[in-house]
């Protein structure tokens, strides 16, 4: 099995304006916001992989890094081998066609004033996929293996749907015939149905094409639906990761399972939600991270800071808690 993406101690810190004066002519130190602090994980071809995690846990951060949006304030990143930065032309223009981005926003990554035919015959272009004698055909045939009536290619991004929008999403994103897919909340703000159908169809072109797909989700749900493995982060780090059907039917870290009982089911009223405040990413606390808010906190986790580790070489999960639940 060869490795897509490595990330070791990935870290992201922006600057966000100056602290405050300690003396009269003191100079105010620069605050920098870790959006993310050491993420580690390994993805896989063939690999499908949840990136779950509450608002502002990094989730985007991670993504915009991994595509190589941004470069890592420290830490290692890697692609099939090679360090982001040394990535040439080439190099970058075969990634970009390789790995393929559906954005947390569908309607507003499309140019409104084209036609959802000019919105799927870019990549084509750029790609060099197929002649123009051969790009209608493509687009009719893009728009089927998403479901979509050919009669769409006609209309713009605001005649769209909800739903047919994040569809014609995902078939741009096809477009270049990539390996991969990574899709950052692609369901949220659907109602359940249109939800569950763009679900299947994710579910069955990673199967039918052998994709490996990357999906980010504030929903446990949605991830165990759709990811053989899930990776939980909580401000700027991930705390759990493992094969998706294990973690939830024994989650190891405190905020894994308060994830879970967060989620609502017809059988299991909704729990209250977890204590505390989330703690700023500008000043983070000694420690653990998730001490704050943790049901089982003991005096030592206000101390030594976790990092994520396998308990056995056997063990298929790792976890960064000092007293992981279950043990
Ligand atoms: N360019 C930036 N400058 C300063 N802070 C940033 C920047 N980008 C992200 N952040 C901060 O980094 C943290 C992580 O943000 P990110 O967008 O990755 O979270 P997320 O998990 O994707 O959240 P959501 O579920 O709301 O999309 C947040 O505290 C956010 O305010
Ligand atoms: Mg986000």
């Amino acid at each position: 099995m060869s490795l897509l993406f490595e990330m070791h101690d990935v870290e992201k810190s922006y600057a966000v304006g100056h602290g405050p004066r300690t003396s009269l002519f003191g100079r105010r130190a620069p605050r920098r916001l870790k959006a993310l602090d050491g993420v580690r994980l390994d993805i896989a071809a063939g690999d499908s992989v949840a990136l779950v995690g509450e608002s502002g846990s990094g989730k985007s951060t991670l993504v915009r890094l991994m595509l190589g949006l941004e470069p890592p304030s420290d830490g290692r990143l890697r692609y099939r081998q090679a360090e982001f930065g040394t990535l040439d032309a080439a190099g970058r223009q075969r990634f970009a066609r390789e790995v393929a981005f559906i954005y947390q926003n569908a309607r507003g990554s499309m140019n409104p004033r084209l036609r959802v035919r000019d919105i799927l015959i870019e990549p084509l272009r750029l790609y060099k996929i197929c002649p123009p004698a051969d790009e209608a055909a493509r687009v009719a045939a893009l728009l089927q293996r998403v479901g979509l009536s050919a009669a769409l290619a006609d209309r713009f991004p605001a005649e769209l749907s909800g739903g047919q929008v994040r569809r014609v999403a995902v078939a741009r994103a096809l477009a270049g015939e990539p390996t991969t897919l990574v899709a950052d909340e692609s369901v949220a703000g659907l109602d359940v149905s249109v939800q569950a159908q763009l679900l299947n169809l994710l579910r069955d072109l990673c199967r039918d094409m052998g994709l490996t797909l990357v999906f980010i989700t504030h929903d446990l749900g949605v991830a165990s639906y759709l990811c053989q493995r899930v990776a939980v982060m909580y401000l700027g780090r991930i705390v759990e990761e493992g094969p998706t059907a294990e973690v939830m039917a024994r989650p190891l870290h405190p905020y894994t399972r308060a994830l879970m009982q967060a989620f609502p089911s017809f059988e299991r009223p909704l729990k209250a939600s977890l204590a505390g405040e989330i703690p700023s990413p500008i000043d983070l606390p000694q420690g653990c991270r998730f001490a704050s808010r943790c049901p089982d906190v003991r005096a030592a986790c206000r101390l030594e800071d976790p990092v994520l580790t396998r308990r056995t070489d056997a063990d298929t999960r790792t976890v960064a808690c000092l007293f992981p639940l279950n043990d």
